[in-house]
């Protein structure tokens, strides 16, 4: 039996990257899954690789986030995955680089805690709820005021979750991935890519299968113990 036999996922943000990794890991583990993402077609395609569904999901939308979750009768794990970056100094970022990358991220992870929590609790069946923060949120980094704050809510909301929802069962853990090898991150300057290459005592990138697999770990009952947790994921930087 493999650890997600009969379970069912979604996650958000899950055509590409990091999400489609955890997707992929997760189906393979036997769960049934499903992606919900701002590109419907690409959800459906991704999907569509794995035996699951896709579904053109904004998680900065309620009523989106009611539609993908209404896709299977049972939700038994949530990955807010979703996200975006728009960086600019301080100087330079207008409010609405902000407020998108506040709403994305905190919002759009608030609402699938929310809905998610509200199916588990009405069915009695436990869940497990893993929200994707960042080092970014621990530390803080230049051009990030906007990504870093949202990263740092997520925290906050991930415990504060996790109390409420415990004596129902449901666990709601994050991680906080440090530079991992996506189109997020490769569209990054040479330079910049260098002097983050330096701050890792790794000495190199992780890759999205390697914040698959801790996913896997925190959505499992590998983890039965724990809510309201921080994994990083970063080489070992800024431990
Ligand atoms: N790549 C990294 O180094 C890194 C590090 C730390 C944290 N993260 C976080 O991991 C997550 C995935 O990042 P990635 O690198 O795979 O990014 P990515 O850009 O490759 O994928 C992000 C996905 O989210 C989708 N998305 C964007 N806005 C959405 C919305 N409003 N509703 C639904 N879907 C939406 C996009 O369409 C895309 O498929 C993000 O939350 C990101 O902040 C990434």
């Amino acid at each position: 039996m493999s650890l997600l036999t009969g379970r069912t996922a979604v996650v958000t943000g899950g055509a590409q990257g990091i999400g489609f990794a955890i997707a992929q890991r997760f189906a393979a583990e036997g769960a049934e899954v499903i992606i919900g993402d701002l590109n419907g077609d690409a959800a459906a395609r991704a999907a569509d690789e794995l035996g699951g569904l896709g579904i053109a999901c904004d998680v900065t939308d309620a009523s989106d986030v009611d539609t993908l979750l209404a896709v299977v009768p049972n939700v038994d794990i949530l990955v807010n995955n979703a996200g975006i970056t728009r960086d600019a100094t301080l100087r330079t970022m207008t409010e609405d680089q902000f407020d998108q990358v506040i709403a994305v991220h905190l919002k759009g992870t608030w609402n699938g805690v929310r809905k998610a929590a509200a199916l588990m609790r009405e069915r009695k069946s436990g869940g497990a709820i893993v929200n994707i923060s960042s080092l970014s949120g621990k530390v803080g980094m230049v051009g990030q005021t906007n990504y870093s704050a949202a990263k740092a809510g997520i925290i906050g909301l991930t415990k504060a979750a996790a109390k409420e929802l415990a004596h129902h069962g449901v666990r709601v853990n994050a991680i906080a991935p440090g530079l991992i090898r996506t189109a997020m991150t490769e569209a990054m300057p040479e330079k910049a890519w260098d002097q983050k290459m330096a701050e890792i005592p790794m000495g190199r990138a992780g890759e999205i299968d390697e914040v698959a697999s801790v996913a896997l770990f925190l959505a499992s009952d590998l983890s039965s113990y724990m809510t309201g947790t921080v994994l990083e994921v970063t080489g070992g930087r800024f431990m």
